[in-house]
């Protein structure tokens, strides 16, 4: 009988839980022939945002204008507004070649400002640069003014490196007054008011900060991404290729930093295989109809797809998974975070026990042998299903701009911390571009995904340095 916990073994599952398994794996596969149609289209989607009229993706003129040297030099505050976390840095360009040092602090970004008011977010940042800086300066009131890269990781209209127009929010962000204004004077009001000596310098976003953080280190590394919270890349585009930027005549061949924002590929739905899970993801989200691409694969969203196949399974199937349990703890949206996925599918114990204990401990519910083995089933599917999406988007670059062979710096806590994300990533790859198997597994892949330089730290920092570098020398 199913009930009979602990008992059973995972392969000899009843029937209905067997089958809800199999539908799983139909809705979440990605087989090789539609990532490669994702891909294509994701190209030209690419080419579309760059165009006067715009596409679905962004693709937002970022105005880092060149790639580091490795000789940048000088002392920069960097601010991290992530999604999840705010950090405060102050980075040191030394004279030894592609060298910094880095003294940080970590704030939580309490949840109710993420949906809160605007006054108490800006105000809450400025505290925490305040305290920063009294912290490392001592009294900051006598310093001279502090520059600094402001990491501001959504999507944002720029005209010059130092404003920063929000498209809209994402990552669960809500805050009213902000979507369609310049941050910067807002940013900058709260610093005056409570005296902090701090002129911002560049506003980037995180991904162009792992460019530019990963190119410091590495000349290979042309394309940044982030893999976290949310998920997006940036690249160097040529001016030539950026029709929308044609007005401003500049030379053809000058390069200009492109943050894709392509969290929003497919917001129309033409050619993402989404699930009923996915749907209703973005229908309770505070944004629907938008980064949908980026709701499939991004941290913030791994674990509530997993809690809403597991509700629905109690709910509404045969298989009545869970049944007769109390799964209210279940219901609380948002309630499991990637990291209790990455828990699932780091378990190595052959009856799954470790997975037990967490839903027994986290959950209230303890499953069976049989439903077990769906659990950690789903897991891979969602996990797997966002690796090999996220691999449609670097080789969707790599395709536009003709490299065969470079490195992608990568960020972010689902590429750091899940389990097998990289490699399931690269497998995609593989089989997209078409690549012949290696005779060595030691070789490098002609495009391979590494782990970033710190790009909301040191590349905040590294921009802010080459801004100011071309302020001086005139090339504004
Ligand atoms: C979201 C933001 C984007 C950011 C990404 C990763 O997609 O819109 O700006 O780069 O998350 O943090």
């Amino acid at each position: 009988p199913p009930s009979g916990k602990g008992t059973g073994s995972l392969t000899d599952a009843p029937k209905d839980l067997l089958k809800e398994t199999r539908h799983l794996e139909e809705l979440f596969t990605i087989d090789t022939p539609k990532l490669k149609e994702i891909t294509h289209h994701f190209v030209n989607e690419l080419t579309k945002g760059l165009s006067v009229e715009g596409g679905s993706i962004p693709m937002n003129p970022t105005w880092v204008m060149s790639r580091p040297t490795g000789h940048e030099t000088g002392t920069f505050l960097a601010l991290d507004m992530g999604g999840t976390n705010l950090r405060v840095c102050q980075v040191t360009l030394t004279e030894q070649k592609s060298e910094f040092d880095i003294i940080q602090s970590k704030y939580r970004l309490p949840e109710e400002l993420k949906t809160g008011v605007a006054e108490e977010l800006w105000g809450y940042i400025a505290d925490c640069l305040q305290q920063f800086i009294e912290t490392h300066h001592g009294d900051a009131s006598k310093m001279g003014k502090h520059p600094l890269g402001f990491t501001f990781s959504y999507p944002a209209t720029q005209n010059y490196i130092d404003e920063g127009i929000l498209q809209r929010w994402t990552k669960g962000f809500d805050i009213a007054g902000v979507e369609g204004r310049n941050v910067v004077p807002m940013f900058e009001a709260a610093l005056k008011q409570r005296g902090v000596p701090i002129k911002l310098t560049a506003l980037i976003n995180d991904t162009t900060g792992t460019l530019v953080a990963s190119a410091y280190t590495d000349p290979k590394m042309m394309i940044g991404c982030i893999f976290g919270t949310g998920c997006n890349a940036a690249y160097m585009e040529d001016c030539g290729s950026i029709p929308k930027l044609a007005h401003l005549n500049l030379p053809p061949d000058t390069p200009m930093g492109i943050n894709c924002e392509w969290g929003a590929f497919d917001n129309e739905g033409k050619v993402l295989p989404r699930t009923p899970y996915d749907a209703a993801i973005d229908k309770d989200s505070p944004r629907p109809g938008q980064q949908a691409f980026e709701k499939m694969i991004a941290g913030l969203y791994l674990g509530e797809i997993f809690r809403l196949i597991m509700v629905d399974l109690h709910d509404n199937s045969d298989a009545h998974l869970f049944a007769g349990q109390d799964i209210s703890k279940l219901r609380k949206p948002y309630s499991l975070d990637s990291s209790f996925l990455s828990a699932i599918e780091e378990d190595t114990l052959e009856d799954l026990s470790e997975t037990l204990d967490l839903f027994q401990t986290k959950l209230n519910i303890s499953p069976s042998r049989a439903e077990l083995g769906l659990i950690r089933r789903a897991a891979e599917l969602i996990g797997t299903r966002a690796a090999r999406l996220s691999a449609c988007g670097v080789a969707a670059i790599s395709i536009k701009k003709g490299y065969q062979s470079c490195h992608v710096g990568a960020d972010g806590s689902v590429f750091n911390k899940y389990p097998h994300f990289k490699a399931r990533g690269a497998q995609a790859l593989r089989q997209i571009l078409d690549w012949p198997d290696k005779a060595d597994p030691k070789e490098e892949d002609p495009i391979e995904i590494l782990a970033a330089e710190d790009g909301s730290g040191v590349g905040a920092a590294l921009i802010a340095a080459l801004t100011l570098r071309r302020v001086k020398d005139g090339n504004m």
